[in-house]
C-alpha cells in the first residue's frame, strides 16, 4: 500500500492508474477506521477498482471546536487496517494543503441548498458546506470513476449525489449499507467515546429506526413511533423525522411508498445518528 501526503503525488498516482486503464475508486474518510469503512474498501476492491482512501479530519465540517478536538485519531491502526482491507493508496493530506487559509475562512465554498439546510444541516450550521467543499476537492484531485460512502450518513450521501449531479462530476456515487454491531448499534468513529452505560442507552437509536421500519403506516404514526421509542432511554433527542429519501422533504400523511426515518441524539455529550428505510401507507 502506498502512503501519500502530498497533493501532487496523490494526483500523479491517480493519473498513472488511469493512464494504465485502471478504474480508480475513492473512499473518503476522516480516519478512526472501523468495520463500516472496511466494508467500503472491500466493496470497491471486489469491483476491481484501484482503491484510494483519504484520511482527513476536515475542520470545515465541524461547527463545534470541542467536537473537532475530541474527534478520535488513530493513524497507525488505520494504516494497518487500510492495507489489510484492500486499500492500494492511503492519502493523509495535510491541513495546509487542503485548506491553506485555515483557520481563516476559505474563500471558495460548495453549498448544496435545501437538502443541506435541514436536519443535520439545521442542527450543525455550515456542516454540509464543509462536507461538500472537501468532497469536491477530493474528487477533483483524485478523478475517480466511483466514490463510496456509507448510508449511516444518509443525508451526507444525498447532499453529495446532488452536488455530483449539479456540478457534473464524472463519478458514480455508491452508497453502501450501514454496518452494525451485533446488538444493532450503527458503527461510528464516535462510538469509541461512549462509556459502557452510554453505549447501552445509545441502542435506542437503532431500536427506534428498526421499529419504524417494521410495518407500513402513516408518516405521523412513524414519527410517533420514533419519538416514543427514543423517549424510553435517557438520551437528548436532536431530531426524529420521516422524509423523502431523495429531496428530504418531510413526508406527509397523504404520502405512500418508500421514505427514510432519520434520528439524531446526544448521549452523554456524544452526537449519534441512525436511519433506515420505512414504508408509508397513505390515507385511503
Ligand atoms: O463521512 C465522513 O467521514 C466525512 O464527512 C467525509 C465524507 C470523509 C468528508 O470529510
Amino acid at each position: 500500500m502506498r502512503l501519500l501526503r502530498d497533493v501532487e503525488e496523490w494526483r500523479a498516482f491517480a493519473d498513472a492508474q488511469r493512464a494504465a486503464h485502471r478504474r480508480v475508486a475513492l473512499v473518503p474518510t476522516m480516519g478512526a477506521l472501523h468495520a463500516g469503512h472496511w466494508s467500503l474498501f472491500t466493496t470497491a476492491k471486489e469491483r476491481g477498482d484501484v482503491v484510494i482512501a483519504t484520511s482527513f479530519v476536515n475542520p470545515r465540517q465541524f461547527d463545534d471546536q470541542a467536537d473537532l478536538a475530541r474527534y478520535p485519531h488513530t493513524p497507525e491502526v488505520d494504516r494497518a487496517a487500510a492495507e489489510t482491507h484492500g486499500v492500494d493508496c492511503l492519502v493523509e493530506p495535510s491541513l495546509v494543503e487542503m485548506w491553506p487559509a485555515y483557520p481563516d475562512p476559505t474563500p471558495t465554498t460548495v453549498s448544496v441548498r435545501a437538502l443541506g439546510d435541514v436536519l443535520e444541516g439545521a442542527a450543525r450550521p455550515g456542516h454540509f458546506d464543509g462536507v461538500a467543499s472537501v468532497v469536491a476537492k477530493l474528487l477533483i484531485v483524485t478523478g475517480p470513476c466511483r466514490v463510496y460512502f456509507g448510508e449511516k450518513d444518509f443525508q451526507q450521501l444525498a447532499v453529495i449525489r446532488q452536488m455530483v449531479h449539479d456540478l457534473s462530476f464524472a463519478v458514480e456515487v455508491v452508497g453502501c449499507a450501514i454496518v452494525r454491531d451485533g446488538d444493532g448499534l450503527a458503527l461510528s468513529s464516535r462510538n469509541a467515546q461512549l462509556s459502557d452505560d452510554a453505549r447501552r442507552r445509545a441502542l435506542v437509536l437503532s431500536r427506534a429506526v428498526a421499529r419504524a421500519g417494521e410495518a407500513p403506516t402513516s408518516a405521523s404514526e412513524l414519527r410517533r413511533v420514533l419519538r416514543t421509542t427514543l423517549a424510553s432511554a435517557d438520551v437528548e433527542v436532536v431530531y426524529a423525522e420521516v422524509v423523502d429519501p431523495v429531496t428530504f422533504a418531510p413526508s406527509g400523511d397523504g404520502d405512500s411508498g418508500e421514505a427514510r426515518a432519520l434520528v439524531a441524539a446526544i448521549v452523554d455529550g456524544v452526537r449519534l445518528i441512525d436511519n433506515g428505510p420505512v414504508l408509508l401507507k397513505g390515507d385511503q
